[in-house]
């Protein structure tokens, strides 16, 4: 039996906030955007910001089992960003596995389970190869689930689960009146992960740039200036506690009719 240890404290001994449980998302989904612009903002070329990346992914992570978050996904590298520079994108695809096998031990040692939510057309040997080795190696754990996104798109993934289905009825395994939403989820890259609860975006960009966009549906989207390589628990937790205040009412309503002596706040000035 592999003996689990929680991540140590935030090097400034701060706490998760105290939030009641059912305030605490379940599914925490994270665009770790902006490292190019921090390593170029510092005279650097891009890929040392994907370098200084690494840390804040793993204590991101640390975060997310100190507050009991289940679920945790990870936005690595999407079908667009094939688009980019050659030396870019082989760089990723090596630091993508390099970053897997150094922080496996680590992420083991605290119970965190991984998966890969991705295509497999185009994305590197050795990449796939690593994140099987990494869900094999953690299928067990339950402290907190980290889906690593990788050639990840809300796109791609709709439209394989749509081809899937349809193969599925050219069997004669579904019929085309059985397709329903629930159904239709059953078909996503990793049917028992739940919607996001919380959508994140660090950089200051204000777009869903094609994550999870089926599992997105009502997720609370909260975007911060912060670049990803300055991004650490502490944003994850103000994060979740301006998620605690939000109220989210998934298209229902209710009367809260305000009493005369409070009309003055609500007045319109006249
Ligand atoms: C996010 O940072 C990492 C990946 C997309 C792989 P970027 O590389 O997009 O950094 P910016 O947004 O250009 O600063
Ligand atoms: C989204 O960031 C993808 C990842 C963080 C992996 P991008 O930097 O690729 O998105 P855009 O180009 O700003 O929309
Ligand atoms: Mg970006």
């Amino acid at each position: 039996m592999p003996s689990f240890s929680p991540p140590d404290p935030h090097p400034s001994g701060a706490r998760p906030p105290a939030i009641p449980a059912q305030f605490v998302p379940q599914h925490v989904a994270v665009v770790m955007d902006g490292n190019g612009r921090w390593a170029n903002e510092r005279g650097l070329p891009r890929n040392e910001g994907h370098k200084a990346g690494e840390a804040s992914l793993v204590d991101v992570v640390a975060g997310a089992i100190e507050m009991g978050i289940p679920y945790v996904s990870a936005y690595a590298f999407s079908t667009e960003n094939w688009k980019r520079s050659l030396d870019e994108v082989s760089f990723i695809m090596r630091f993508t596995v390099d970053v897997l096998t150094r922080q496996l031990p680590t992420l083991q040692s605290w119970g965190v389970r991984i998966l890969w939510a991705g295509r497999k057309p185009k994305l590197w040997k050795s990449v796939i190869k690593q994140l099987e080795f990494c869900e094999e190696q953690t299928k067990d754990n339950t402290a907190c689930t980290l889906v690593m996104c990788v050639n990840y798109g809300g796109r791609a993934e709709i439209a394989d689960a749509a081809a899937q289905i349809a193969h599925d009825v050219s069997e004669g395994k579904v019929k085309p009146g059985d397709i329903s939403e629930r159904k239709f989820a059953q078909y996503l890259y990793n049917p028992e992960v739940p919607d996001v609860d919380l959508f994140l975006r660090s950089s200051g960009e204000q777009r869903t740039s094609n994550f999870l966009l089926w599992q997105s549906a009502y997720a609370e989207m909260i975007f911060f200036d912060i670049l990803w390589p300055d991004v650490d628990r502490l944003t994850l937790w103000d994060a979740v506690e301006e998620y605690a205040r939000r109220d989210r009412r998934y298209g229902g309503a209710q009367d809260a009719i305000a009493s005369p002596s409070d009309s003055s706040t609500h007045s319109s000035g006249k």
